[in-house]
């Protein structure tokens, strides 16, 4: 089938972690709310600055049929994938540091978070762009919805 070019959405990352002196704003570092920004918004993805402290870090959620992927600019993150099998919610983490990344599909879910010692800076794609998000939370009954959410925060 010709004609249709699937954008890599990880290479979209890299590209714009690698344009930093491009970034419209600074990153900065938020200790209340974590910090993000949107660097582009396509037809087809946009494309999100975001920055951890130590700590800070996101529920598990979906990106409301958006695949997508995410970069390490600088620092390290921790990712928690959830998969459901058999109703039984299992749990993988990874770690990814400076310059590591990663794609996910249009049904991924997971959590991200800085469990390390020093702030971390990572852009984040989204394709097409979110429209909604759903968090979650791990129960002893598996994996419960805790909200449905339009598009605004970032994940
Ligand atoms: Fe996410």
């Amino acid at each position: 089938m010709g004609g249709i070019v699937r954008a890599d959405h990880l290479a979209i990352a890299q590209e714009f972690s690698a344009a930093a002196s491009a970034w419209p704003v600074p990153p900065r570092f938020d200790p209340v709310e974590r910090w993000y920004h949107r660097l582009t918004l396509t037809d087809d993805y946009e494309v999100w600055l975001l920055t951890w402290l130590p700590g800070q870090g996101t529920e598990i959620h979906d990106h409301g049929g958006s695949a997508g992927a995410f970069y390490l600019h600088s620092g390290t993150l921790v990712e928690d994938t959830v998969s459901v099998r058999d109703r039984t919610p299992r749990v993988a983490s990874r770690e990814l540091g400076e310059g590591a990344g990663r794609r996910f599909g249009s049904h991924h879910i997971h959590r991200i978070e800085n469990r390390s010692s020093r702030p971390a800076i990572s852009v984040h794609v989204y394709g097409p762009a979110l429209t909604s998000m759903t968090k979650y939370r791990l129960s002893p009954a598996g994996l419960e919805v805790l909200t449905v959410e339009r598009a605004g925060a970032q994940w």
